[in-house]
């Protein structure tokens, strides 16, 4: 009897619910409190510490039906996935749990009720392990349930192995709760190759483990000791797409009712025919895990869970292009996936527009360098002499395209390729310690100076002040002199100098003292104390002497206003953008300033100039800045801007514009807003996912730029005129060469009327300016003769006579030009010998010209 996935879910829920079990919601595919874990990958993971008796809940059984993933980490299916029957990297898991309750008979005996009474697996097709040792489980299975001994199979420690390294004794990680296990087997028959447990065949597909259930007795300690559990408790797990596949009569877990819709809806939106194309299942399994790791927070990022996000991310979307998408498409499956996923569709249903925001961006982004990196890999594979493609490629293909190197794998191996991944392991290393090192600030200058002495900054009203030397270091070493022009850091007890902190970057300056100076090119914190970093450029240093400390107050001021002006980017961003707006970081420097922000969407043009427009009157409100040092919570109180997740000391310096921007900041700024003089945006991009970034220059700097964009401007507007300017000449002088073609021809269309030359024609889009000298030339070439010709150009007519001298007493040019244009809706005349005029109804003209010739015949 065939029972759809959504059935079996609820069939297993409300079985153990029957049996006095709490249902208990999936948890977030992000582990809570639990570092050892990448993802969630089991049933049992949300309760771990109620099997370990630490967490206490009202409830001693639960069953869930549990979303896992199972893709980066140590359970790492990805590159299996779409290739094999059952490889997901998203699963769900039904279970059921003890917590020191009911043990192995009773949970023997529920699985057993539950597979061949609820859902009606015929007996004859299950097959059951135990763990070697365990007589109990044997017992009960054969005993009881009636399991003949042949279909039980014992299964030991692996040869070789450690104890309790065996396939039938479950741990969760390293240590936590574990113990021996019974797994569940199905036989798919004969006709599909394979083995029963514990044979060499074993790994074939005709026995499918179906169900486990774990006598959970002991916690493993880092050690390998086994602690015993308070309680014995059961762990079980089976899954659904597993079961799925049975009640459905099918083999694969890709043939059930879930990723056939899926498939469906994948191949309908690429417009893809062959359903058994496996990039599909790629895609189809890819969706589901993507959709819910972002229901429950993960964001693609290069690091840590965002970085699998990505991974799989891009993977969807490079078989997506295989089967020959042209445009995003994979955010497009979230709303058919949230209905498709039936009971278990309620969150991502809650949360499905966010879901495609986020994947849409992704998507953007890599789709953008997708077919570069494709032609980069496609030539560098071309190029391969054996069958390994070299690390630094690969890691060029990462670093330049976004290439994951599982992604780049995965088209190796499809053309029989494989990747040096040592390589390019190497190749990473060494650009993450080139990273490190840029970090740091010149690699000369050794960054665990231990600073004995601290500092006081009197930098927020001068920049000039005195000081005393208290320490020196060279090489990260103390001494106490400077005499030659060696790199090095010299400590102030009081200084001007502003130590990069809050984005703001660190000053520069001199120290001069009696008998010498030093430059001061950056300035950092260094513990308590303020770390000026530089070298002598004059006579020697000691520690000890008077100092005067001059910061570069041009430099200075010019970092203050960026810095005050992004704090008004900041509040005004919130204003046009919405309160979801959240600084994510931020670097302030003299010649411009850079925010970053969470927000999904790219800031568009409008968006942009109301910011600018707010910031700009903000600056011409000319609020003075004030600050005032308060404690924290009267801080908040006051509604200061805080950063999200940064820890503040009690006391907190609050910087405010007028009512406008109120925010916790220690860094230096304008004496009134006024001082900024102008802001001005000059670009706007995602750096990450929901991550945008601005940046902005202000007073001089932003007055330049709008006389450069003007200069640029005015300089195109030359270029563009001077273009014009010489098409058309080049087209009147193509006109002119049509027309003089044009009247060569006409000369041919000359009749004879009553003994008269006569050359009367209908043009079609002649210039009318080339008409005069067409009919010169016609003149011309009669001798003796009258022309008149009528052109339609732009919808309108265009008519010219022309009459030799000789002919000019019989007609006159004039006359015949007006007995034209009055048809046609115009009038016009001219001399005896020509004569030009215009009309509107260009249907007429057929019939006018002919009324000429009549006319003209009686004249003649
Ligand atoms: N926790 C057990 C498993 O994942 C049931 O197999």
């Amino acid at each position: 009897m065939y029972m759809s996935t959504d059935e079996i879910r609820t069939a297993f829920l409300k079985f153990f619910e029957s049996k006095g079990h709490q249902i208990v919601p999936s948890s977030s595919l992000v582990p809570a409190d639990d570092p050892t874990l990448l993802f969630t990958n089991a049933g049992m993971n949300q309760f771990k510490d109620t099997f370990l008796g630490v967490e206490k809940r009202d409830y001693t059984r639960a069953t869930s039906a549990q979303r896992c993933v199972r893709a980066g980490g140590k359970h790492n299916d990805l590159e299996n996935v779409g290739f094999t029957a059952r490889h997901h990297t998203f699963f769900e898991m039904l279970g059921n749990f003890s917590f020191g309750d009911y043990f192995k008979q009773d949970a023997i005996q529920y699985a057993w009720a539950f597979l061949t009474e609820t859902i009606g697996l015929p007996k004859e097709k299950l097959l059951v392990t135990v763990y070697e040792t365990d007589d109990e489980a044997f017992d009960i299975w054969h005993q009881q349930i009636g399991v003949p001994a042949d279909r039980i199979v014992r299964i030991g420690d692996k040869e070789g192995g450690k104890p309790y390294e065996s396939d039938n004794f479950w741990q969760m990680g390293d240590t936590g709760p574990c113990g021996p296990c019974s797994e569940i087997f199905y036989d798919h028959g004969e006709h599909i190759w394979g083995g029963p447990p514990g044979t060499p065949e074993e790994d074939g597909d005709r026995f499918i483990e179906i169900w486990n259930i774990v006598f959970m007795q002991f916690n493993r300690q880092a050690d390998g000791t086994m602690e015993n559990l308070p309680k014995p408790s059961v762990d079980t797990g089976m899954g659904i797409e597993r079961i799925a596949a049975i009640k459905q009569g099918v083999h694969s877990n890709y043939e059930i009712d879930v990723f056939q819709q899926l498939i469906k809806q994948v191949a309908e939106i690429i417009g893809v025919e062959d359903l058994t194309n496996q990039s599909l299942r790629v895609v189809a399994d890819h969706i589901r895990s993507c959709a819910y790791l972002i229901v429950d927070g993960v964001m693609p990022s290069n690091e840590g869970r965002g970085y699998v996000l990505r991974r799989i991310i891009r993977r969807a979307v490079r078989h997506g292009n295989k089967l020959g998408s042209k445009e995003a498409f994979f955010y497009k499956l979230v709303g058919p996936l949230a209905t498709i996923m039936g009971t278990a569709g309620e969150d991502l249903r809650a949360q499905q527009t966010m879901v495609e925001k986020v994947l849409k961006i992704e998507e953007d982004n890599f789709g953008r360098t997708l077919e570069r990196g494709m032609l980069m890999l496609e030539e560098a594979l071309d190029k391969v002499k054996g069958d390994e493609l070299d690390g630094e490629t690969v890691f060029k293909l990462y670093d330049t395209y976004g290439f994951p190197a599982d992604l780049t794998n995965d088209v190796a191996r499809e053309r029989g390729y494989r990747i040096d991944e040592a390589g390019f392991e190497a190749a990473m290393e060494a650009q993450r310690q080139r990273a490190r090192e840029a970090g740091q600030f010149g690699t000369d200058y050794n960054q665990a100076i231990k600073v004995e002495h601290g500092s006081d900054f009197c930098g927020y009203t001068g920049t000039e002040g005195t000081g005393q030397i208290t320490e020196i270091f060279v090489d990260g070493d103390t001494v106490d002199s400077l005499v030659s022009g060696d790199k090095a850091v010299v400590i102030l007890d009081h200084t001007p100098f502003y130590a990069e902190a809050g984005g703001q970057c660190g000053d520069t300056g001199v120290i001069d003292t009696d008998q010498g100076r030093f430059t001061v090119t950056d300035t950092q914190k260094a513990g308590q104390a303020i770390a000026h970093y530089g070298s002598l450029s004059e006579g020697q240093l000691s520690v000890g002497a008077q100092a005067t400390a001059r910061v570069d107050a041009a430099r200075r001021h010019a970092v203050a206003m960026n810095h005050s002006a992004t704090h008004l980017l900041h509040a005004a961003l919130r204003e046009v953008l919405g309160k979801h707006i959240a600084q994510k970081g931020s670097l302030v420097r003299p010649d411009g300033l850079r925010f970053d922000f969470s927000h999904l969407e790219p800031v568009t043009a409008d968006e942009l100039k109301a910011v600018e427009r707010i910031v700009n009157q903000q600056i011409r409100e000319n609020s003075p800045v004030q600050t005032e040092v308060m404690d924290i919570e009267a801080a908040k109180q006051k509604g200061a801007m805080a950063l999200f997740g940064e820890k503040y000391d009690d006391q907190v310096r609050v910087l405010s514009m007028g009512d406008f921007s109120i925010e916790l900041c220690g860094g230096t700024h304008a004496t009134r807003t006024g001082d900024i003089g102008m802001f001005k945006i000059v670009s706007e991009a995602g750096i990450a996912a929901g991550v945008r970034r601005i940046e902005a220059i202000t007073g001089q700097a932003a007055i330049d730029s709008v006389y450069q964009q003007q200069a640029d401007y005015e300089a195109k507007l030359d270029e563009a005129q001077s273009k014009a300017k010489a098409l058309e000449k080049q087209i009147q002088q193509l006109k002119q060469k049509l027309a003089a073609q044009e009247s060569a021809g006409l000369i041919n269309q000359v009749r004879e009327l009553n003994g008269v030359k006569v050359l009367i024609s209908q043009l079609d889009g002649a210039d009318n300016k080339a008409l005069r000298s067409m009919v010169d030339d016609l003149k011309n070439q009669m001798g003796s003769g009258i022309v008149l010709l009528g052109n339609v150009a732009n919808d309108k007519v265009g008519l010219i006579a022309g009459v030799t001298k000789d002919l000019t007493g019989t007609v006159k040019a004039g006359e015949l030009v007006n007995l034209v244009a009055q048809q046609v809706g115009g009038k016009g005349g001219g001399r005896p010998d020509m004569a030009q005029a215009g009309g509107s109804d260009v249907s007429a003209l057929p019939n006018a010209l002919a009324s000429a010739e009549t006319w003209l015949a009686e004249q003649l």
